[in-house]
């Protein structure tokens, strides 16, 4: 593990580096989404933190919103050699934080597998079967 001291800002990472970054969670296999389409999609958030070891991006998480009745947060993502060092718990506590500081009524988010322990750790829990979240699907089976 290395003992690196990590910062934190709010700005927006390079592209290449968030490329990067994003790519590391297998999630563009689906998304297909170019660096400069991932680029513009962090910059279009309500607010964002990432987490920098030096000049390199290590973590990052954002906040989808209309900054006052919901918000979504989307992409939490730390790189897999940093996990497990507070980083991500870090990252989601500011964005919550900000949240709080616009009293926005409703916090959401959609949980990777095996990661809701995680979540759970900072109030979140699991919308009850009869309300479910539910998202779209082009071709349904
Ligand atoms: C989920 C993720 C962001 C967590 O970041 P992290 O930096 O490893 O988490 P932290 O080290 O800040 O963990 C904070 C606390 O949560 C706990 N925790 C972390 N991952 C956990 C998990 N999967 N299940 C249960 N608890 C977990 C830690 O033990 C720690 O507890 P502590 O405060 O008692 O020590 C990181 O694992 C990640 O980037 N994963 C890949 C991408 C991903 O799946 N993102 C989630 C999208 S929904």
């Amino acid at each position: 593990m290395k003992n690196t001291r990590i910062t934190y800002t709010n700005d927006i990472p390079d592209r290449e580096s968030y490329h990067r970054l994003f790519e590391t969670t297998g999630w563009n296999t689906k998304y297909g989404a170019s660096a400069e389409e991932l680029h513009t999609s962090i910059q279009q958030s309500w607010h964002l933190v990432s987490a920098f070891d030096a000049d390199h991006l290590v973590g990052f998480g954002r906040t989808i919103s209309d900054g006052i009745m919901h918000a979504l947060i989307v992409d939490m993502i730390v790189l897999p050699e940093y996990q497990g060092r507070g980083i991500g718990g870090r990252i989601l506590t500011d964005l919550l934080e900000r949240c709080r500081e616009h009293n926005i009524r409703d916090i959401q988010l959609f949980c990777a597998r095996g990661k809701a322990g995680f979540y759970r750790r900072f109030g979140f829990v699991v919308r009850p079967d009869d309300a479910p979240g539910m998202q779209f699907d082009s071709q349904p089976a």
